[in-house]
Order: structure tokens, then C-alpha cells, then sequence
């Protein structure tokens, strides 16, 4: 896949210790933090946006933040260079009318998850990035995603290669549902998510490959992405601990959530 670039804003100063040339400049981001809807917010993009670096799943990265003049710990997500790509825009609402002519020939498989809208550009972003759709539903299914719809990129129309993104992964682990108490037990249950956007367009043979990589990652690997060794927002290190193990459990139950909920 192309590589993803990140907005630079505004103009560059040249760094005076730089012995190589390199600039002090600005990146334009997506400023989030802890919620009443989501009291775990920066804790669960913070731990999502590693794994997933460490997985290789197509989202845009994202670095926790801080102002000089806020103690408010918050969650940058670095905003994806989107001006000289040809995105479509599977955040916006869907206005699309279905009854349209355009769909008439195009047939939806059943069972497709088609409440959010986009429905046929789904289908064709599936197709068109098999591999990454797979990555991107297995994982979700991981961390207790339940909002995927509305929260992804892609370059459709080109022929050959193009980028996708996901991002948006506040909704999932400690807060998947409004409070951290709440999310934890959610994410006990093996009948949980219920949905995703990609459900019945994925390939078998992909998300069964994800599943292997999920179950293989390290124990290591899991615990370093899930504690710190301090509160992050909301969050305590109890809780990043009981993250930790859920997680572990849920490794267990994925090829089973992946049958039922993606095939
Ligand atoms: N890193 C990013 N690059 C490009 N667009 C982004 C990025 N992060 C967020 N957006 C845009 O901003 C919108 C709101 O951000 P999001 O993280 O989804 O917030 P919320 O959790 O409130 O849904 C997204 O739907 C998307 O259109
Ligand atoms: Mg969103």
C-alpha cells in the first residue's frame, strides 16, 4: 500500500542544532479527551493506536498530548494529508440515494450490515482492499469495537493501488461503553461486538490469517501497549492491568466471534 502522509501546517523553521538540515514545523491533528460519553476515551485510542502499530493495521497514528497551559491529558490523532488524494469520505453522513439506478445491478450479500449507510461503497471498498477490510473487522472484533461505521478513509476510484485508513478507536477497550465498570464487563462477553460494517464481505482465508497473528503477538507486547505507570485520564493502573488480561482472554474467543459476527 502507497505510504499514508500526515498534514503539515503552516510553515517550517530551520531547527538552529540541526547539523542535517531539519526543520521545527507543525502537524495539524485531531484533539480528543476524556468524554462523558466515553470517560476512557484517550486511554483506549492511546492503546488501540499501539497495538495496532504493532499489528500493522492501517490506522493513523496517534500520540497522547498535552498543552503548556492544560493539564488535560488528550489524544492526538495525527490528521492524514488528504488533499492531494482522492478520498471518499466514509465519515460524512451517507446522502446517497440506494433506489438509485447506479445500484440497480449491484447485488448486496445477505446479512450486510446496512443501517450505517454506504452500503455499496463498502462493498466496492472490500473489494478492492480485501486484506486490509479483513485486518481492520478482526481487530475490532478484538478490542470491542463497535463503531467502525463512520470511522474510516479510503481512495476508491483509482484502479490500482490507493490508501485506507481507519481511525477514530474511542469507542472500544475501557470505553466501549460509557463508563470504564461498564466497558470491562462488556468486554468479558464473548457475544460481543454484534456487528461490523465489513461483516459478509471480508475473505475467510484473511481474517483466519489475522486471527494467527493476534493469538501470536506476546504477552509482552500486549502488556507494554496496555500500562503505564501512571493513571492515563481516567484511567488507573487497576484498570489497565484488568485491560490487559481481558485482552488476553479475548485472544481465546476471536476465531469464534470472527465465525459468527464477520463470516
Ligand atoms: N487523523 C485523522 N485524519 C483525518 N480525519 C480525521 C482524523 N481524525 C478524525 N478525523 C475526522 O474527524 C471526525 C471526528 O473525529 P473522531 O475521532 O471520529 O471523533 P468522535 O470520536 O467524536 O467520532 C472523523 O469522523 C473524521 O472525519
Ligand atoms: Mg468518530
Amino acid at each position: 500500500m502507497p505510504i499514508l502522509c500526515y498534514e503539515i501546517t503552516g510553515s517550517a523553521s530551520p531547527n538552529p542544532r540541526s547539523t542535517t538540515g531539519a526543520e521545527d514545523g507543525q502537524l495539524s491533528a485531531v484533539l480528543k479527551a476524556d468524554h462523558e460519553a466515553a470517560t476512557a476515551q484517550v486511554y483506549s485510542e492511546l492503546v488501540a493506536n499501539r497495538l495496532a502499530m504493532f499489528l500493522g493495521i492501517p490506522v493513523v497514528v496517534g500520540v497522547p498530548a498535552r498543552a503548556a497551559t492544560d493539564e488535560r491529558l488528550r489524544f492526538a490523532a495525527l490528521r492524514a494529508a488528504e488533499a492531494s488524494l482522492n478520498v471518499y469520505d466514509f465519515t460524512d453522513d451517507d446522502h446517497a440515494d440506494p433506489d438509485a439506478d447506479e445500484y440497480a445491478e449491484v447485488a448486496l450479500p445477505e446479512g450486510m450490515h446496512t443501517q450505517s449507510g454506504h452500503a455499496y461503497a463498502i462493498k466496492s471498498l472490500c473489494e478492492k482492499y480485501p486484506l486490509e477490510t479483513a485486518q481492520i473487522a478482526v481487530f475490532d472484533l478484538w478490542i470491542g469495537n463497535e463503531d467502525r461505521a463512520l470511522n474510516f478513509k479510503a481512495e476508491l476510484s483509482s484502479q490500482d493501488r490507493g490508501v485506507i485508513f481507519a481511525l477514530d478507536q474511542g469507542s472500544s477497550l475501557l470505553a466501549c461503553r460509557r463508563g470504564i465498570e461498564e466497558s470491562l464487563a462488556c468486554l468479558e462477553r464473548a457475544d460481543q461486538p454484534t456487528f461490523h460494517p465489513f461483516q459478509k464481505l471480508v475473505n475467510a482465508r484473511y481474517c483466519g490469517a489475522m486471527v494467527e497473528r493476534i493469538m501470536s503477538m506476546p504477552d509482552w507486547a500486549i502488556l507494554s501497549a496496555t500500562t503505564y505507570d501512571d493513571t492515563v485520564g481516567n484511567v488507573m493502573l487497576h484498570e489497565q492491568f484488568a485491560t490487559y488480561e481481558v485482552l488476553l482472554r479475548r485472544k481465546k474467543m476471536l476465531g469464534d466471534l470472527v465465525d459468527r459476527v464477520l463470516l
